[in-house]
């Protein structure tokens, strides 16, 4: 049982917590929330809980824009409300992770106002201060995420300061030491806490390029994508020396028993890869966002998960992400029908898989008018705002869906279209898929920690091996939306779980058929069903 740690065979959970539940009626989800909603993801039967931020914050991006890495905002409540939370999860056998966002602090930390006060501060360093370009302007061409420059003049100290995202974030120098071990400071404070680890932003961002040269354009820049996209990201980030900083933040985790380092990471497979760190001294789990970008055909996510499989080293374990925060929901993505063949695909991958909240009923993205936008990205850039994916949790049928008294930050969908407690009292519901499949994971070693082996497609169908010491699974999804044939590998197989919630036990002899938007569970060779735990 013990052959592999626990992020190994768990499933995590994502919580935005502005958006999961509210406890005092000022439209915001807190931690006092979370804590009453425990129980709710120990039915559903995960493993551990990733909040993003919860640190004070001016929150010009949602918390991603840290004023006090050793805090907890007002918002979302205090640090014995975290105390508690952590605690009460403890208790239920969840783990906590956190959002670790090294590299850039709120304009408003002490440590940027520090830095900016004069050239001579010795907090100078610890962001990236460059002189103007010799003409005048900025130091390169670099882009910021959320569009316009990466570089903010200080009129003040006559120098401009790097920001990947909004100015309002301003970037940390990871070269300096000083800055280095302030933050496994940082690390520690928490790890003291006992949180179980960390989900670390935009980690191949931290080291730029030491001479700051111009990135090149991207050719494959068009009409509709942000304005990030007009340049490759060549210089700006994914250099060789940030698994030297991996490393170190590796050490930091490592000092503790059974802590888990996640990287949020963009980057080709390739590339992506190399996050293991050499001697698999990186990071865990570089998050792997393959399934959000690939296109949804069962060719293209059957070649994604080959070559996924084949780039891994050795004893780099996997990961899958269907969403995020920043991403539009898998429902929206695929469709209603084809989001329960989605949580088939990803609940009965090889490795650790994160489910962000609000997927396990099937939520979509939720349209938000103009005036109630509340993502910068989206002031900035009309039409790539974040907001439709973060949209308050809608756990029952009223109008603010018993998520606040008060007047939710962001609006909510129809909730009288779709809502948690509905889907609790419907045995077919997506909800009810959703922990059917995580049960069923826990109950198979063959889902949890067995083999992976693709069987190929044909035609729509997707279908591949799970396998463990005693035991052979076959995971077949249907892509399409017609009914289809295809041959069983093997003579006899026993149906376990299909997405239509309606299929267990012997399958007839001959080719399995799957109706349209159907994936099954098989288990191969035809024995009855031992029981297990
Ligand atoms: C990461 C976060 C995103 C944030 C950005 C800047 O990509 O997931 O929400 O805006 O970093 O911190
Ligand atoms: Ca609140």
């Amino acid at each position: 049982m013990q052959s592999h740690a626990w992020w190994q065979r768990g499933v995590i959970y994502q919580v935005y917590p502005r958006s999961f539940q509210d406890s005092n009626g000022d439209g915001i989800g807190d931690l006092e929330g979370v804590r009453r909603r425990l129980d709710y993801l120990v039915r559903l039967g995960v493993d551990a809980v990733w909040l993003s931020p919860i640190f004070p914050s001016p929150m010009a991006d949602f918390g991603y824009d840290i004023a006090d890495y050793c805090g907890v905002d007002p918002i979302f409540g205090t640090l014995e409300d975290f105390d508690r939370l952590i605690g009460q999860a403890h208790a239920r056998g969840l783990k906590l992770i956190l959002d670790f966002v090294p590299n850039h602090t709120s304009e408003a930390h002490p440590w940027f106002a520090e830095s900016r006060s004069s050239r001579a501060n010795p907090k100078r360093d610890w962001y990236i201060w460059r002189d103007p370009a010799p003409g005048g302007g900025p130091p390169n061409n670099w882009i910021s995420n959320f569009g316009g420059s990466a570089w903010t003049f200080d009129e003040a100290s006559g120098q401009y300061y790097h920001h990947a995202f909004l100015e309002q974030q301003p970037d940390l120098n990871w070269r300096n030491p000083e800055l280095r071990a302030a933050m496994a400071d940082v690390m520690r404070f928490w790890l003291d806490r006992g949180v179980d680890g960390f989900r670390v932003d935009v980690i191949w961002h931290l080291i730029k390029d030491a001479q700051f040269r111009d990135n090149p354009p991207n050719p494959a820049f068009g009409p509709g994508q942000p304005e990030i996209s007009r340049l490759l990201q060549v210089h700006s980030a994914d250099q060789d020396e940030v698994l030297d900083v991996i490393r170190e933040m590796r050490a930091v985790v490592d000092g503790y028993e059974d802590r888990v380092l996640i990287g949020e990471i963009y980057l080709p497979v390739e590339r992506l890869v190399a996050y293991y760190g050499p001697g698999l001294s990186g990071v865990h789990l570089p998050f792997n966002f393959q399934l959000i970008l690939a296109p949804w055909s069962a060719r293209a996510i059957g070649r994604l998960i080959d070559e996924y499989e084949r780039a891994l080293p050795p004893g780099g374990w996997p990961n899958w992400v269907l969403g995020n925060h920043d991403q539009k929901r898998i429902a929206t993505r695929v469709g209603a029908a084809q989001a329960r063949v989605a949580a088939m695909l990803l609940l009965t991958l090889r490795g650790t898989l994160t489910i962000y909240y609000g997927d396990e009923i099937g939520l979509a993205d939720v349209p938000v008018p103009r005036e109630l936008a509340q993502d910068p990205w989206e002031r900035n850039e009309p039409g790539h705002g974040r907001d439709p994916a973060r949209t308050p949790m809608p756990w029952d049928d009223s109008p603010t869906g018993g998520f606040t008294s008060g007047r939710p930050w962001l609006p909510l969908n129809d909730t009288t279209a779709l809502n948690v407690a509905a889907q609790e009292a419907d045995p077919r519901s997506m909800l009810a898929l959703h922990r059917a499949l995580l049960a069923l994971r826990r109950a198979h070693p063959a889902l949890a920690i067995g083999g992976y082996q693709g069987e190929g497609t044909t035609g729509d169908v997707l279908a591949f091996r799970r396998r463990s010491e005693d035991e052979e699974l076959l995971v077949a999804l249907n892509f399409g939306s017609s009914p289809v044939e295809i041959a069983l590998p093997g003579a006899r197989a026993e149906a376990l779980l299909s997405t239509h919630l309606d299929r267990s036990g012997p399958e007839p002899a001959g080719p399995l058929r799957l109706r349209g938007d159907e994936g099954v569970v098989l288990r191969l060779g035809g024995e009855p069903q031992a029981a297990r735990a």
